[in-house]
């Protein structure tokens, strides 16, 4: 029997991917392009299964080329790149990485919030450039964090290692989510509290939400005008969650002190941006992930439900299980 053909959006390191050995026959796309690249589009009539990054977009018109298709396997927590309605009702089932790359976000949120709040950037681009004078009572003062208020927007996974890690230094912590965590609430004095009130009162705000239509521009002009002129907006969560121009004037006309971003709209930003121009705006180039375990772990479970899905067995990951609903010859549930 034939192996099915399965399309790899982009190419990954093969170690990551040994276990497809054998079972797939596999297309890789090019390397940095910012999509599906053009030459996988004819391979798409005989695809059965996808594994594809999170800057793969992948909508109804183009999963429609692919009739065969039994499985898409993201590489990512996120799945905002993927029509996931159409998925659903084709029976298709989406594969995603949880749980992985908790750790290594969580760990990079906290970095870029203390980088913020301590003005890592700027003091050791200054020091580097030899303007590293005597010590200075009053040079490069950045915020306190001890006592200070972080407010968690979506306590995922990824928001609550948040907490914990916050916790340690000594921040206070509020929260907004459609859900209420009593454990969390109790092992670290966590409050769930109004989104406005949020803005309102914390002097950290970081984003951990996924983005869908309830979230996007959800830090729009109105919801930056609440938060504290002397506040820090983080956000490790996706780019599109906050809008880019209003941000530029929030940062630049004082309605908050800085921001910390792993995640930008758009992404890749580019080298002329005006957030690139702003001090008070640090930038990484979406990184939360990216640990060597974190991503190796999130290509391993990636083919984990790759292979799951085109063997017909539930994937280890789902994340759209209703769409067995759809699906024709499968044991029920
Ligand atoms: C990374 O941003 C992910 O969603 O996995």
């Amino acid at each position: 029997m034939i192996d099915p053909l399965v399309i790899l959006t982009h190419p990954l390191p093969q170690e990551w991917i040994v276990t497809l050995e054998g079972h797939v026959r596999l297309v890789v796309g090019t390397e940095g392009f910012p999509g599906v690249s053009p030459e996988l589009l004819e391979y798409l009539p005989e695809a059965e299964g996808i594994l594809s990054l999170l800057t793969a977009r992948m909508d109804g018109r183009l999963l429609d080329l692919a009739p065969k298709l039994r499985v898409v396997s993201n590489m990512a927590v996120g799945v905002d790149n993927i029509d996931i309605p159409y998925c659903t009702v084709r029976g298709i089932p989406v594969g995603h990485t949880p749980s992985v790359l908790t750790d290594a976000t969580a760990d990079l949120t906290m970095a870029i919030l203390l980088s913020a709040a301590r003005r890592l950037p700027e003091s050791a681009r200054d020091a580097r450039e030899g303007r590293w004078g005597i010590w200075s009572p009053t040079g490069w003062l950045g915020a306190d964090l001890r006592g200070a208020t972080l407010g968690i927007v979506g306590m995922g996974k990824i928001g609550r290692a948040v907490a914990t890690r916050a916790y340690g230094f000594g921040l206070r912590l509020v929260y907004a989510d459609p859900a209420q965590y009593p454990e969390l609430d109790a092992a670290y004095s966590a409050l769930r509290i109004p989104f406005d009130e949020l803005l309102q009162t914390s002097d950290f705000v970081s984003l951990h939400c996924p983005l869908n239509e309830s979230t996007r521009g959800l830090m729009d002009a109105s919801a930056l005008k609440m938060m504290k002129p002397s506040a820090i907006l983080i956000n490790a969560a996706r780019g599109p969650v906050v809008d880019s121009v209003a941000l530029v004037h929030a940062l630049t006309e004082g309605w908050i002190s800085a921001a910390a971003l792993d995640v930008t709209d758009p992404e890749p930003l580019p080298a002329t941006h005006p957030l690139f121009e702003l001090e008070n705006c640090l930038i990484v180039p979406h990184i939360g992930s990216a640990t060597i375990g974190a991503r190796r772990r999130m290509a391993e479970i990636a083919c984990e439900n790759l292979l799951a899905g085109l063997a017909g067995e539930r994937l280890p990951h789902c994340f759209n299980p209703d769409c067995d609903d759809n699906k024709s010859g499968l044991p029920s549930r």
